[in-house]
């Protein structure tokens, strides 16, 4: 385990959560794999399996039948939208607060995809979702963004009701769980992402996983030559799935490593989860800072904390303050910020999105005639106002698992100080 150097001015520690973690063990089991020179999952001189032993980890942790490996969560999301046979003519509701890969997977599938508020959970509103899904909605996206659950339950009810799919997007809560129910096992599918930022890392990597011997094939076919294989790890022409993959296979390389970082996620996430909740406890003393509404604090993954304030004057100001006493990784890292700075995380920052651009020069999806329906949807700054109101006025804070109790307190002492310069005390 590596520990980089604190700066005295500078009281956000920068490393990533899984990377901060890699150790001997990682580095046994890549080496293991080079000096079998069997870097490929499904044959080789001396495969030593490890891509099997990562889905064998998730079908156990989750409970689930099927789990496929894929080389990023944007392959996940890819491989899980068309596994849910979405495509021309179809919705996909997704909340505001999102990441780019979850819009591109619907519209390279050349579905629409359909925005959503959130809530203060930050993840979507139930009650918005029942307002806008629709006989046109063929999938609904609950992504579990920050480090902690959406609203699970009432979500999957909905859903339920409608008879309409439901997949979790769990790219930023590996390890989180919802009274004692891991995160990615609730909805008909799920996807990881072992991103480099991610709480458990491969550099790049993701997940899918789902129950029904369908959706099981299904996303293996397309995370493969659109094929299911056989016993012996062939492509299988007598597959009951025949169509066009895209082959996003993981490398053991990657899954050597990976199955390492998992092994790891209680500790990882552990330590997380004891800082985040000390910042939100001393922070959540401040008069006026309201802590994120989380379902079940207990299974919060650790890396975020979010705090709403009164007004969007006074959120600014307390980031800029806070920030210039030091509660940041380094000048120009994005450790303390205000929401609306999230980049693509937030709707209204996707040009590509607003513009609505097409995934060719033909235009699609959006020119597509079995879209027809849907000329009148547009996506701009103000289309979710409520989301719009509560990123204005909300502060991230990344939790490192560098940090210490110390520099914890130090950061809700800085937080304090600002707060009452600005009135709030
Ligand atoms: C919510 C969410 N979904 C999907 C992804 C895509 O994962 P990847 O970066 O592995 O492609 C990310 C990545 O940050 C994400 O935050």
């Amino acid at each position: 385990m590596t520990s980089a150097a604190i700066s005295e001015e500078t009281l956000l520690p920068y490393e990533w959560p899984g990377s901060y973690f890699i150790g001997e063990e990682e580095i046994d089991a890549v080496t293991k794999v080079l000096l079998a020179r069997s870097p490929y999952r499904f044959y080789g001189h001396d495969l030593q399996h490890y891509a099997d032993q990562v889905e064998d980890f998730y079908r156990e942790r989750l409970g689930r039948k099927n789990a496929v490996l894929v080389n990023s969560g944007t392959g996940a999301l890819s491989v899980a939208i068309a596994a849910a046979d979405v495509g021309p003519g179809d919705e996909v509701l997704m909340p505001g607060y999102l990441w780019v890969a979850c819009l591109s997977a619907v519209v390279r599938a050349g579905g629409i995809p359909r925005l959503v508020e959130i809530d203060d959970t930050f993840t979507m509103d139930p009650d918005d979702l029942e307002r806008k899904i629709s006989p046109r909605t063929k999938a609904v996206l609950l992504i579990h963004m920050s480090g902690a659950c959406g609203n699970v339950e009432k979500i999957t009810e909905i859903c339920k009701r409608h008879n309409v799919l439901l997949i979790e997007d769990t790219a930023q809560a590996n390890g989180a769980s919802f009274h004692g129910k891991p995160l990615g096992s609730f909805g008909d599918m799920a996807i990881f992402s072992f991103q480099y930022n991610k709480n458990a890392t491969a550099g790049e990597g993701g997940l899918v996983v789902s129950d029904s011997e369908d959706l099981g094939n299904r996303a293996w076919a397309y995370h493969d030559v659109g094929y299911t294989r056989n016993a012996k790890g062939r492509v299988d022409p007598g597959s009951p799935v025949q169509s066009w993959g895209q082959c996003t296979h993981m490398s053991e390389v990657s899954a050597a490593m990976l199955l390492q970082q998992v092994k790891k996620l209680e500790l990882i996430t552990g330590t997380m989860r004891r800082h985040n909740q000390q910042l939100y406890a001393g922070l959540g003393q401040i008069p006026g800072a309201k802590p994120r509404r989380i379902l079940d604090p207990a299974g919060d993954s650790g890396p975020f904390v979010l705090i709403t304030w009164p007004t969007a004057e006074i959120c600014e100001n307390i980031v800029n303050m806070t920030r210039a006493a030091g509660v940041r990784p380094g000048p120009d890292g994005i450790g303390n910020i205000r929401m609306t700075d999230w980049g693509m995380h937030i709707y209204y920052n996707n040009v590509s999105l607003l513009e609505k651009h097409g995934v060719n020069s033909a235009g699609r999806p959006w020119s597509d005639p079995l879209n027809e329906w849907a000329k009148d949807i547009d996506y701009h700054k103000g289309l979710l106002p409520q989301m719009d109101d509560l990123i204005e006025r909300t502060c991230l804070i990344t939790v490192s698992p560098q940090l210490t109790p110390e520099l914890c307190d130090r950061i809700i002492e800085i937080y304090k100080d600002c707060a009452a310069k600005l009135g709030l005390s």
